[in-house]
This record gives C-alpha cells, structure tokens and sequence, in this order.
C-alpha cells in the first residue's frame, strides 16, 4: 500500500469500480466569475477558462466510463446578466458549435439539446439543429447541453402539451411527464454535481433529479479536473441509495 501523502495523492490511488460508475451524470458548472475575479480577470475569461475545462471534463467522463453528461451551460435566468456578459456566452457556445463538434463526432459524442430555442438567435438555433443532426447516431456518450433552460420552464411547456394533446387526467403518471421533458427516453441523473460550493438546485434539472444523488465541491468550475472527478465518482459509488427505501428492503 502507497503511503497517503495528501488527499490528492490517496485519490491517485483509490481506484474507480466500474461497476459503480453514475451511469448519467450532470453539472451544475458554477464559479467561473468567481474564478476570473480571484485572478483579477475579466468574468468573460472565466466562462473561456470554463469552456476548456468542459473538453477535459468530456473526456474524462468518456475514460471512466459515463453514458451520459448534462451540462448547465446557460438558464432561462441568465438572460437577466449584463448584455456584453450574455453575448460572450453565446459566442462561446457558437465557438464550441463551429470549431469542437467535428472532433465530439469522431470521438462518438451525441450532442443534445436541452431547453427552449424561444428567444435564442435563428443562426445559433440552425447550428444547435446542425450539431444534433450531425451527431444524431453516436453512442459513445450523450452530451446534453442545457441551453435557454430551465426546470420550471420545462415542467411549465410540458404541462401545456399534455394539456394540448388531450391527455385524460387519469393518464397522467410519473412515466408520462418524463416524456414530455427535454431528457424524454433517457434515464434520470444518478449523480449532480455542483461546483463553487453553491448549496442551491438553481432551477436545474427539478423534475429529473428527484432521487439524484447531490456532490458539491468548493472548486470553481474551471480548475475542477479529471482528479476531482474521480474523486466524486468515488464518493458517489460508496452512498447508497435507497429511493426512499429502507435499507432491509434494499437488502432483500
Ligand atoms: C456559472 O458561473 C457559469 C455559467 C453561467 C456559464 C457556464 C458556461 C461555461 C462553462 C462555458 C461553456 C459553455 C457552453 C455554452 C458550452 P458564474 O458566472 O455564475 O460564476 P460566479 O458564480 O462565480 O459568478
């Protein structure tokens, strides 16, 4: 047994089981503000710095076996930020559209849409379509990007199409809503992680993470790596989750 010299060196050595490795995975990818202000940078390098950190997240998950990655990239709240704040946000998601989807191809990643096009750009919505199309059939990983989204908001549009679709009230079960979400077909998050210690939901994923299990670390989102997600998918695999269970029924 390696001596345990500090924390980050016991992660080094703690192996990841892959038979308990979330199958979905989502992040809440908070502090890059935080992150420019403390090195006293402009917020916008935080949302760059943030942008690569995204790359190297991406192909960890891929590495230790994740099937699915949400990312919260930009709320229906967002909009309410500074003008020059949005616009670099949305020129970063064109960048990522333009120049990383051709590579997220060859290396399998599904690129999906969660949220609303309602009041996004119509040449950003048509690449956003373009990189959906193009990705449609890879397996290797779904990326989810939440995008103009917000839970409230999606609980609010699904209702209106169960209503619109004449669903009887009967009909209407826990299996049925699932479908009228963004995440439709897909399994729910086992794991949510939060980064920039936040202990806050932030209208992310409300309905699909009823039974997540929550991490949140201290570490801004971009200098959170391939170690500190080890590290939670360590931690995820040692909980136990009884989805409001008792332990003796799960033994069972
Ligand atoms: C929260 O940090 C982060 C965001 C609102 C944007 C997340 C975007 C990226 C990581 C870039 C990649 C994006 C795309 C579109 C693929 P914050 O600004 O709230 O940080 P703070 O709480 O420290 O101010």
């Amino acid at each position: 047994m390696v001596a345990i010299v500090s924390d980050k060196d016991q992660l080094k050595t703690e192996a990841l089981d892959p038979e308990r490795v979330p199958k979905h995975v989502a992040i809440i990818m908070d502090g890059n503000g935080r992150w420019a202000k403390q090195r006293g940078l402009p917020r916008t390098e935080g949302h760059r710095q943030g942008k690569e950190n995204l790359r190297r997240i991406l192909e960890a998950c891929v590495e230790f076996g994740v099937e699915i990655l949400t990312i919260y990239a930009f709320s229906t709240e967002n909009w309410e930020r500074p003008p020059a704040e949005v616009n670099v946000l949305m020129s970063i998601l064109e960048l990522v559209l333009d120049h990383e989807v051709k590579k997220l191809h060859k290396n399998g990643v599904q690129v999906r849409h969660v949220g609303k096009m309602d009041g996004v750009s119509p040449h950003l919505q048509a690449k956003i379509q373009k990189a959906v199309d193009y990705t449609r059939n890879n397996t290797r990983l779904i990326l989810n990007v939440a995008f103009n989204y917000g839970g409230r908001d999606e609980l609010v549009q699904a209702i209106r199409r169960i209503v619109a679709d004449g669903i009887p009230p009967e009909e209407i079960t826990d299996a049925l809503v699932s479908q009228y979400m963004y995440t439709a077909g897909l399994p729910d998050p086992d794991l949510i992680i939060r980064t920039s210690g936040e202990l806050r939901v932030s209208n992310f994923l409300i309905w699909q993470g009823a039974y997540s299990e929550y991490y949140v670390t201290p570490t801004y989102w971009p200098d959170f790596d391939k170690e500190e997600l080890r590290k939670a998918l360590i931690e995820y695999g040692q909980r136990r989750r009884r989805f409001g269970k008792t332990d003796e029924q799960i033994d069972s």
